[in-house]
């Protein structure tokens, strides 16, 4: 089948299997900052945005995306890299495995709260599985991104932080 939708803000005709994840399509397209983890829809390694949601996107059916926005890391606007440099700079990028789903839940999460305190965030990203870093250093990144005034506002899907938010945030990480 057919699926017709907005890929980080370019429209793209794709083939799919009926029952086909969004996430095997993602990397089927080379998209693969999208990162398999659990499979099982435990671990939010693979979300991205659909319109303005996070939906892990192993078990969601390519199909459903038609017709709207999805946005992977690559798509998010320009600011989310001041993030990748919190992260880097706090030593919560290890492998970096989590680290584009982390972004993209940041970026959620700016949408939703204003000026959340570390409970709001830890709440907000508890289902975001790092085997890494202990989620220490990642909220203590959090907090500093969002006291300077972090703000990654703005419509996704428009490409701005193009792959280097990917890269940044992906230091020695075999996709
Ligand atoms: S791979 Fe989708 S939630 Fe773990
Ligand atoms: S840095 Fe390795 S899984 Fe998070």
């Amino acid at each position: 089948m057919t699926v017709e939708l907005e890929l980080n803000g370019r429209r793209r005709t794709i083939l799919a299997e009926p029952q086909e994840s969004l996430l095997d399509v993602l990397r089927r397209l080379g998209v693969t900052s999208v990162r398999r983890g659990c499979d099982t829809a435990s671990c939010n390694t693979c979300s991205v945005l659909v319109d303005d949601r996070l939906v892990p996107s192993c078990a969601f059916p390519a199909a459903r995306a038609a017709g709207h926005r999805v946005t992977t890391v690559e798509g998010l606007p320009a600011a989310i890299l001041d993030l990748a440099r919190e992260l880097t700079a706090e030593g919560a990028e290890q492998c970096g495995f989590c680290g584009p789903a982390l972004l993209l839940s940041v970026h959620a999460m700016q949408q939703e709260l204003t000026r959340p305190g570390a409970d709001e965030i830890n709440h907000y990203l508890a289902g975001n599985l790092c085997r890494c870093s202990g989620y220490a250093a990642q909220l203590r990144a959090i907090e500093r991104y969002l006291a300077r005034g972090g703000r990654s506002g703005g419509q996704a899907g428009g490409g701005e932080a193009g792959s280097s938010a990917a890269r940044e945030s992906e230091a020695g990480e075999a996709p």
